[in-house]
Order: structure tokens, then sequence, then C-alpha cells
């Protein structure tokens, strides 16, 4: 499906929407966020020590050494890669743009593995390019045919192929072997294969092996990983993302951005946070466990909840504007995924036993009265 959307609409995003809270006279400490599919235990307490100690009137490292090291040390451990293959941005998001300033114009084509997150489309569209959305099918659970997606990728030859891995708002996880394929396909063509993993430390059950592993192979040019710190750091509001990639193809992206893009509580944020492994750690096992127990509820409840290897999932409860409305009277707020498409379907995300258990409830009450 080629499309040409008008490209003066905005993203729609789950989060609070703090114009509509106003209206409706709630201040968003009310509200309990189950539309966001951010670490649900808030960031390391020595992110907020880190953040005291900024100087506020420095300028912070453009080129984030300190922060750049630290993701080399702890979030790619298992690859050798130099700091010259790593880049900072203000959250994913801002990478998402410059990639697309960077390898897509008018008469280039962005294939996109839809339905997924709507930057890469409204960021492929404000340059100009064309999209070519291939579709993973509701009656299949949204699992991708791959020999179809590489038959698709053969035959169109984008510029650029778009993966979100695992992918929001379906949850699904490519494995690493099916992932490995279609990475082979593109650099076989000679295109870019990018690949957001911003959403990898839920993989439920935790992996360790991802796209990241591929950058290490011969043709890496015709890869770039991104990867958000805003999710599993739970730092939605300070902004921080990374893209790993081949040198030559970071030094494209980073000619893209701004000098200092990357703020200082941003980048002293990120460092406190990566090294605190413990909190990390138990925050993501505990989320695990807490996920289980709120996927079972949900089905108990009658519910419709396709299945999905993160913490967040999608549950088909008919009409999903109606849904969000009333939950939100309720001060719950929850994903109506109309913007993907999906008018039928809710995205969730797991937060702790006493809030979840709430959410339950009220879908209860809502979409079986
Ligand atoms: C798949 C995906 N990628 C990237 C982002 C952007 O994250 P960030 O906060 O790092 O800009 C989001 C945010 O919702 C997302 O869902």
């Amino acid at each position: 499906m080629t499309d040409r959307h008008n490209t003066e609409q905005r993203v729609v995003h789950g989060a609070i929407d703090y114009g509509e809270l106003a209206r409706l006279g709630l201040h968003p400490s009310e509200v309990l966020d189950f539309s966001v599919n951010s670490n649900p235990y808030g960031p390391s307490p020595s992110v907020y020590e880190a953040l005291a100690q900024v100087v506020l009137d420095r300028y912070p490292d453009r080129d984030c050494l300190q922060l750049r090291r630290a993701i080399l040390e702890y979030e790619l451990a298992d690859v050798d890669l130099p700091a010259s293959s790593l880049l900072c941005g203000n959250g994913s998001s801002e990478l998402i743009w410059a990639v697309a300033r960077a390898f897509l114009a008018p008469g280039k084509k962005a294939m996109i593995v839809a339905p997924t997150f709507g930057e890469y489309h409204a960021a492929s569209l404000a340059v100009g390019a064309t999209i070519s959305e291939f579709r993973t099918e509701e009656t299949q659970q949204f699992q991708p045919d791959l020999s179809e997606l590489q038959a698709r990728i053969v035959r169109e030859q984008p510029a650029v192929v778009w993966l979100c891995n695992p992918n929001n708002p379906t949850g699904i996880w490519m494995e690493q072997e099916q992932l490995a394929q279609v990475f082979q396909t593109c650099s076989n063509v000679g295109i870019c294969l990018i690949v957001d993993e911003s959403y990898w430390r839920f993989v439920a059950p935790p992996v360790s092996c991802t796209a990241v592993a591929l950058l290490q192979e011969a043709a890496n040019e015709h890869l770039l990983v991104v990867r958000s710190l805003t999710k599993d750091f739970a730092l939605a509001s300070v902004r921080l993302g990374y893209i790993v990639g081949s040198p030559q193809r970071i030094k494209l992206v980073q000619r893209q951005l701004p000098s200092w893009n990357v703020n200082g509580l941003a980048q002293a944020a990120g460092v406190a946070a990566l090294a605190d492994r413990t909190h990390l750690a138990t925050t993501l096992s505990a989320l695990a466990v807490e996920r289980e127990a709120f996927f079972a509820a949900l089905q108990k409840a009658g519910l419709h909840v396709l299945p999905s290897h993160t913490h967040f999932c999608l549950i088909d409860v008919g009409d999903a504007q109606y849904v969000r409305q009333e939950l939100l009277m309720r001060r719950l707020l929850v994903r109506d995924c109309s913007s993907f498409c999906l008018p039928h379907y809710i995205r969730v995300a797991t937060r702790p036993a006493h809030e979840w258990r709430q959410l339950v409830q009220a879908l209860r009450e809502v979409v079986q009265s």
C-alpha cells in the first residue's frame, strides 16, 4: 500500500495529553497511565542525585563522551564496537527523524512493517519519501510472513526498511534467526534495515542476542539499530536514546542533528541510570512477574487478549475510543489503537498489582456492560 497521507497531521501517541486532562479537570498525578510502555517502577534513585549535581549554566558535552562510554560498557558489552559507531539523541524519536533526513528524500521509498510506531511514517513523509506499508495480519496475530516480506523488499527495493522489534503495539518479537534473514535480504539488495529495539529489555523471556549482534558482521553498512533509554530506565521526561551502526552511516545521521542535541541533564541521568544495574535488574524482574499475573487476570476477566512477548499487550474491546473515554473518567488511561488502524483494540502496559487490579475491574464493567 502506498501512502501519501497528510503531513500536517501529528503522530498520535499514548501517554498523558495534558490539554485533555485540563479540560476534564484532572491532574496528571490522579491518573494511572497504562498507555505508556515504560518501566512503571521509576528511575534509579541515583538519577535524582546526579541531576542535582548538574551545572545548569555550563554547556554539556557535545560528543556525550561519558554517556557513550557507559552505553558501550553496559548496553553493548557483548559486541566490540568503536565509540564512533554510536550516537546519542534527545530520545530515540529524534534519531528516527535524523535517520529519515539522512537516507530518505523525494523519490525514495520507505518500507514500514506495520502496524507500528507512528514516527517512522511521519519522519519518512516529512522528507518527501513515499511509504510502502507491509502490514501484518490480525488473522495471523500480527506475525509477519517472512517470505512475503523478503519478496516485497526484493521487488520494491525501498531505500530503507523500518522494523520495530519487539513491535509496538503488537508485542511481537522477531527471533534472531528470522531477523538475520530479513537483514540478509536487505544487505543483498543493498538497502538499509533500521531496527528499533526500544523495548528489547522488556522481552519475556529475556533475550541477550538482538540486532546489535548482526552489526559485527561483514555487511553492517546495511543495518542501523535504534534504542531508547526512556522506557527501561524510566527517563521519559529527560529524553534519551541512541543509535548504533557503521561509523560511516552514523556520521551521516550526526550531520542531521544540531550541536548539543542531548542536554546536560539527560547526559547525567543516563550515566547514573546505566551505572545502577541493580535497580534495572530488580525492577525488570519484578515487572516480568507482574506481567504474567496481569495478563492472566485480563484473560480470566473474559477479555480477548492477544499474545505478546512484552509487558504490554493488545486487547480487543470492540470500540477502543469509547472504552478509552470511559476508563479515563475512572482516571485510568489506556492507548486507543485507532491510529494504528486497529479501532477495536486498546493497548495496555503492565503496572504494579494494586494498579492493574483497578484496570481489570474497570474493564470488566466497561467492556462487558
Ligand atoms: C517503538 C518506539 N520507538 C521509539 C519511541 C520513542 O522513544 P523516546 O522516548 O526514546 O523518544 C517509542 C515511544 O513510544 C516507541 O514506542
